[in-house]
């Protein structure tokens, strides 16, 4: 590879994984502290600390063994998606979604976090 490359290549990781990671993290906290979900939060430490003696000890090997961890961040990118409307492509053909046509040249949007969540879901104040 060569410098312009990984550097073009450097960028597009970072962008693409950087804010997204971050803004899960940040939903899964701010969710985690409120007040009802104290005793969800004390359950993750529990696994967490359960699991791990240190720091060190956290990896992909530890980690897969933390059912309620990857609950916790499947349901924050269920309720919290960091890219909450899907990326637009251009249907070549027309295509048949759930029993309905959609025309060649139409270009689809999911709104994900609408069809993920519920407007109970998505009040997100305390
Ligand atoms: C919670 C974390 C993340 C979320 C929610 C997320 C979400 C997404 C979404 C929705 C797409 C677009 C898929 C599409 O084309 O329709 C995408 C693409 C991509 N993501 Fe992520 N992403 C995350 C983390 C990361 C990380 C950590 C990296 C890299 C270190 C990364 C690298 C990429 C790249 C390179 C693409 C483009 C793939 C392609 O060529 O089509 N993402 N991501």
């Amino acid at each position: 590879m060569t410098q312009s490359e990984l550097g073009l290549n450097m960028s597009t990781l970072v962008g693409a994984g950087g804010e997204t990671t971050a803004s899960a993290l940040t939903a899964l906290f701010y969710y985690l502290h409120l007040p009802q979900n104290h005793e969800k939060l004390d359950r993750l430490r529990n696994e967490i600390s359960t699991t791990c003696k240190d720091v060190a000890g956290v990896n992909g090997d530890t980690t897969a063994g933390m059912p309620y961890l990857k609950a916790c961040i499947d349901e924050i990118l269920r309720l919290f998606p960091p890219v909450p409307v899907g990326m637009v492509r251009t249907l070549l053909q027309d295509t048949v979604v759930g029993g309905t046509v959609i025309p060649a040249k139409v270009s689809p949007i999911d709104i994900r976090q609408e069809l993920q969540t519920d407007e109970d879901d998505r009040r997100t104040s305390p």
